[in-house]
């Protein structure tokens, strides 16, 4: 059965970047080889590292004087690699806006003298602060750019404005709308929701800020190491960069970052406008906050949002389960999700709401 599947990750792939994959898996471009077999010291690999790390470049108009990283570990790893790498007067300023954001907050706490400057977990983080004031002294402000569990999103009205560099998690965002790299210090993501498989970790980090981590920081963790090799220190997950490496040449093709951007849009227009005008369906993030890529939503009881969860199931629209923290569903509608499953969902919506009224 075809279906679309509303994981918050990993999340979907373009069907057309499997079919390549597929195509390429057991012999590489003529190699013999897949490339999950592949030396990544052959030229094969070198070729497709290269290009994934130059077309990421372009896609999100990165500077030269940034380095990208491919780095394991998870985005999680980045919540002790920021610190490690970044603290050299040793303090940072957090804003927690959800569950990572805090995670991160808590993590960097070991490491030097961390300042949480504003939460929105009084509101169970419905809202992105506005306004807020960072110390004059620190090494960098950390942000999560889009909220995955609670679907909220920074905006040019949030954005912070600090006399540091602003360092964001944009793993559940990146390459899903248009963002200034250079009003970023660093920027991290974990590829499993809008890029490739899991297994892959993005690091853009602007050159200056390299070179700094503290004499203790584990070789793996340093971004100098992953820069000074082109991250081919040790070896990396090759497979997920040559999915990465796809994603790109897709989005490429498809015009850009700018495009995938009014696809989101409307996408997310859709489902948002359709919950508004429902009374059955709920959705309690500040419209203004709202994330394009993670809707979650609520119907009166639990019981509803149990046998929606599941008569969705039915009908092909899978992993629609909300996290724990939020209950109900979660629509998350990365850019892979085709306009075509997101009116798939607000038709079963249409139809559930009648047969539940
Ligand atoms: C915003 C955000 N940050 C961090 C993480 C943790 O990522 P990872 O599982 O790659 O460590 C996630 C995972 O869902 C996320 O959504």
């Amino acid at each position: 059965m075809k279906v679309y599947n509303f994981s918050a990750g990993p999340g979907m792939l373009p069907e057309e970047v499997k079919l390549e994959a597929q195509k390429d898996f057991v012999d590489y471009k003529g190699s013999g080889m897949s490339v999950t077999e592949m030396s990544h010291r052959s030229k094969w690999y070198d070729e497709i590292h290269m290009s994934a790390l130059n077309d990421l470049r372009t896609l999100m108009n990165i500077p030269e004087d940034y380095y990208i990283l491919f780095v394991q570990g998870g985005a999680s790893q980045q919540f002790s690699a920021v610190p490690l790498n970044l603290l050299v007067k040793g303090k940072a300023d957090y804003v927690v806006t959800g569950n990572f954001s805090g995670k991160a907050a808590k993590e960097a706490v070991k490491f030097g003298d961390i300042v949480v400057q504003a939460t929105s977990k009084d509101k169970n983080f419905t809202y992105i602060p506005e306004g807020v004031r960072f110390r004059d002294d620190i090494d960098y402000v950390h942000i999560c750019q889009n909220n995955t569990i609670f679907g909220s999103r920074y905006t040019a009205r949030t954005y912070p404005v600090a006399n540091a560099p602003i360092v964001a998690d944009m793993s559940s965002m990146i390459l899903s709308e248009e963002v200034d790299v250079t009003k970023y210090g660093l920027i991290y993501a974990g590829a499993q929701k809008n890029v490739a498989p899991a297994g892959l970790t993005i690091v853009i980090v602007r050159k200056d800020l390299v070179g700094h981590e503290r004499a203790d920081c584990p070789v793996m963790l340093s971004y100098k190491t992953q820069a000074d090799a082109d991250s081919l220190y040790n070896t990396p997950p090759c497979f997920t960069i040559y999915m990465a490496g796809l994603v790109f040449k897709y989005l490429l093709k498809l015009g850009g970052v700018k495009e995938i951007q009014k696809i989101n849009e409307y996408k997310a227009g859709l489902l948002y406008d359709f919950i508004d005008n429902s009374d059955f369906y709920h959705n309690y993030v500040n419209p203004a906050d709202r994330s394009l890529m993670n809707v979650p939503f609520v119907c009166a009881s639990d019981e509803l949002n149990a046998k929606f969860v599941k008569e969705a199931a039915e009908n092909g629209l899978v992993s629609i389960k909300g996290h724990k923290l939020v209950g109900g569903m979660r629509a998350s509608i990365y850019n892979a999700m085709p306009v075509e499953g997101v009116k798939k969902l607000i038709e079963f919506m249409k139809k559930f709401e009648t047969e539940n009224k």
